[in-house]
């Protein structure tokens, strides 16, 4: 999803995590055009028409982002970047997957836009990323409400060539998967949001996002590293699990990680007693801090 901060309407963080076809989370129509997509929301990119003034605002936000990258993205993030070369232009996405897939094994679809959860889930345990086709409009270059193929490609695909951080991201499909009759899907929403889209990551260099919300983000990324106003803490799966969080702001609490192996160790247990435990708890608020909590000190 996209991070940058907007006016406009509070959205419920359930609503956006509703991945359905008809309705977006203010239900309206979502923006791409799922009518030539096959069961799995497959579709063909159509690269050939992307137009110059396309790759030429591609250019502009590439340039813009990777600016802002030394020194608050991981470093694993800002070399798979560069292995990519993708900076000329809206990347093919057929192309761009045969490095991805000699990596990690992991693939790129091309779908329309957001998809059903358990469409989204089964792409990921198979190590298939859906990136969506379509690229913002210049006058959307700083907010979309949608994730387009900027944010796809640019904030998520880099981090897939990561070995660990590849396999964290197919059991987080797989998990979507079991979670679904368990009632588990809020919770791992939440999860989601954190790590995938909002995590920061403790570097020996110092605090970096590793989230791609954050990367994709021309405002975020300074924000969750430099600004007093949030508030960073280890990250625990279960606080994570209880924390509603926001979708037109920026995050009020951002979650740390030592290692994309804490990542995936933390969340390796079976999470079915997690569920049933969650269920009966009350949410915390965004920008709650418990008692024994100690918050980390921006870079
Ligand atoms: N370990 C989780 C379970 O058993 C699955 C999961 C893995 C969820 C990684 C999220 C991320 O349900
Ligand atoms: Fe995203």
């Amino acid at each position: 999803m996209n991070a940058t901060a907007a006016p406009g309407v509070a959205l419920d963080e359930q609503a956006a995590f509703l991945r359905t076809l008809a309705e977006k989370s203010d239900g309206g129509k979502l923006r791409g055009d799922y009518a030539h997509a096959d069961a799995a929301y497959v579709v063909t990119q159509d690269w050939p028409a992307c137009t110059p003034a396309q790759h030429a605002l591609w250019r502009r936000l590439y340039a813009r982002q990777a600016a802002l990258l030394p020194g608050r993205a991981c470093a694993a993030f800002i070399d798979n970047l560069e292995r990519m070369q993708a900076s000329a232009g809206i990347p093919e996405l057929a192309v761009a997957s045969i490095a991805l897939q000699q990596a990690t094994g992991w693939t790129l679809v091309a779908v329309p836009g957001l998809v059903p959860d358990q469409v989204f889930f089964e792409h990921l345990a198979a190590r298939r990323f859906p990136v969506t086709v379509w690229l913002r409009t210049p006058e959307e270059f700083d907010y979309i409400v949608e994730p387009d193929i900027f944010h796809d490609f640019f904030g998520h695909v880099p981090l897939l060539f990561d070995p660990v951080f590849a396999d964290h991201l197919q059991e987080y499909g797989k998990g979507g998967l079991k979670a679904m009759p368990l009632g588990g899907l809020p919770y791992l929403a939440r999860l989601y949001w954190y790590t995938i889209e909002f995590g920061l990551i403790a570097t020996p260099a110092g605090l970096r996002a590793y989230g791609a919300g954050l990367l994709s983000s021309g405002g975020e990324i300074a924000y969750c590293l430099q600004s007093p106003a949030p508030q960073r803490i280890g990250f625990d799966v279960e606080r994570v699990m209880r924390t509603r969080y926001r979708i037109d702001a920026f995050q009020e609490t951002y979650f740390v990680i030592e290692s994309f192996a804490e990542l995936f160790e933390k969340t390796a247990p079976d999470f079915t007693p997690l569920y049933a435990r969650l269920q009966n708890l009350a949410p915390l608020a965004a920008n709650a801090l418990l008692p024994d909590e100690k918050v980390i000190a921006p870079t």
